[in-house]
């Protein structure tokens, strides 16, 4: 779950992107809801699922695609998510993403799924912009021992130091938001 300031700034820069967004775990769908209600079909938006059931201790869930879909059709935003249900880096996900973006490059990427963040950037990166915006959720350990957790902040540490990305800071429940490559400016500004 994000935060509602981070759900805000996830928002806003939806709202900015030109190209394509990616997202990589939506669950029940409270990040998706708030990407897909700035795009609203303007630019593509895939989201990679694997689905099945989770013993979440707020929103438990027996079916998570079946119930992210049944959340995106309740807030009327179905028709601008392609929802793709598979592990994030199986060949034939990325073949779908790669179809589904039709040449466009992915300008946002979101991930909150199971850590691996350098895996599914290494996995998606000749699709991405230069200067993609990232957003990655779970970045510092809030319980010790969640492995999850400290995986993206020891990847993102590396990444940083080797300017594969540049930090933009870090919201509220410990979401990172950088860029890819060495500078934000252009990422964020091209377009004003
Ligand atoms: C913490 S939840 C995401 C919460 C969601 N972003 C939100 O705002 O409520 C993580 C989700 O990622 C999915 N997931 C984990 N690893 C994945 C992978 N490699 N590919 C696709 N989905 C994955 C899980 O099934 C789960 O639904």
């Amino acid at each position: 779950m994000l935060h509602p300031e981070t759900l805000a700034a996830l928002n806003l820069l939806a709202s900015r992107t030109q190209g394509a967004v990616l997202e990589i775990g939506p669950y029940i769908g409270g990040s998706t809801i708030a990407i897909a209600s700035a795009t609203r079909g303007r630019v593509p938006f895939i989201t990679i699922e694997h689905g099945g059931a989770h013993n979440h201790p707020t929103l438990p869930t027996q079916d998570t695609v079946a119930d992210l879909k049944a959340n995106l059709a309740r807030v009327g935003l179905t028709d601008y998510v392609r929802i793709l249900v598979g592990i994030s880096r199986e060949p034939a996900i990325k073949a779908q993403v790669a179809e589904a973006l039709g040449g466009r490059k992915i300008t946002l990427c979101m991930i909150d799924a199971d850590g691996r963040v350098g895996l599914d950037i290494e996995a998606y990166q000749d699709l991405m912009a230069e200067d993609c915006v990232l957003v990655f959720d779970d970045y510092e350990t809030r319980d010790e021992g969640n492995v999850k957790q400290s995986l993206v902040k020891s990847w993102v540490l590396e990444a940083e130091r080797a300017g594969l990305v540049t930090r933009l800071g870090v919201l509220p429940w410990s979401t990172w938001f950088g860029v890819r490559g060495g500078h934000w400016g252009r990422a964020l500004f091209r377009d004003y």
